[in-house]
């Protein structure tokens, strides 16, 4: 998903509101706040039924990472690259706001092979611990 010049502005300027919707590339984005930390949903639904989401969080105590986290394609939809298209989106937003992108996957799982193809890497020092079996990974914008 691209986000063309005025979308962007959009966006920034969403992100100092208490809530925000628009549409991106037949995306639905919802921005909130939740205290000082902002979560934006990318959410795609096909005939009123949600097909993909993903959330992307930026926490008020980080200033260098923004996470990306609870992606999920329904099974009928898959492989057509909306998830490529949801963390496209993520990474675009990463760089607007000039922060690192980090996520966790499964260990010696297809996604982390993809998420390498992106250009994530393993952070073997985080400050928090995966969850068994799941590895950090992050993108330098
Ligand atoms: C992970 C998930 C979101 C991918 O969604 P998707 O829309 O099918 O993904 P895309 O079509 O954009 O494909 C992304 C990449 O993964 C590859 N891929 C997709 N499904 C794959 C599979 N089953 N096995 C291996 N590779 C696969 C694609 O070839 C593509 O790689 P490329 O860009 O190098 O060509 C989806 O499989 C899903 O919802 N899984 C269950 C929830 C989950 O595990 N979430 C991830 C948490 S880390």
């Amino acid at each position: 998903m691209e986000l063309n010049k005025e979308k962007l502005e959009i966006l920034k300027q969403s992100i100092n509101k208490i809530e925000s919707t628009f549409i991106a590339d037949s995306f639905l984005i919802n921005l909130i706040r939740v205290n000082e930390d902002v979560e934006i949903w990318i959410i795609k639904s096909i005939n009123a039924k949600f097909i993909a989401t993903s959330t992307s969080y930026i926490y008020n105590d980080d200033d260098d990472n923004i996470l990306f986290c609870s992606l999920r394609v329904e099974e009928k939809y898959r492989n057509s690259k909306i998830a490529t298209k949801m963390i496209n989106f993520h990474l675009e937003l990463a760089k607007l706001l000039n922060r690192n992108s980090y996520l966790t996957a499964s260990e010696g799982s297809w996604m982390q092979g993809w998420y390498e193809r992106l250009g994530y890497k393993e952070v073997t020092d985080a400050d928090y611990e995966a969850k068994e079996g799941y590895i950090w990974m992050s993108k330098n914008i």
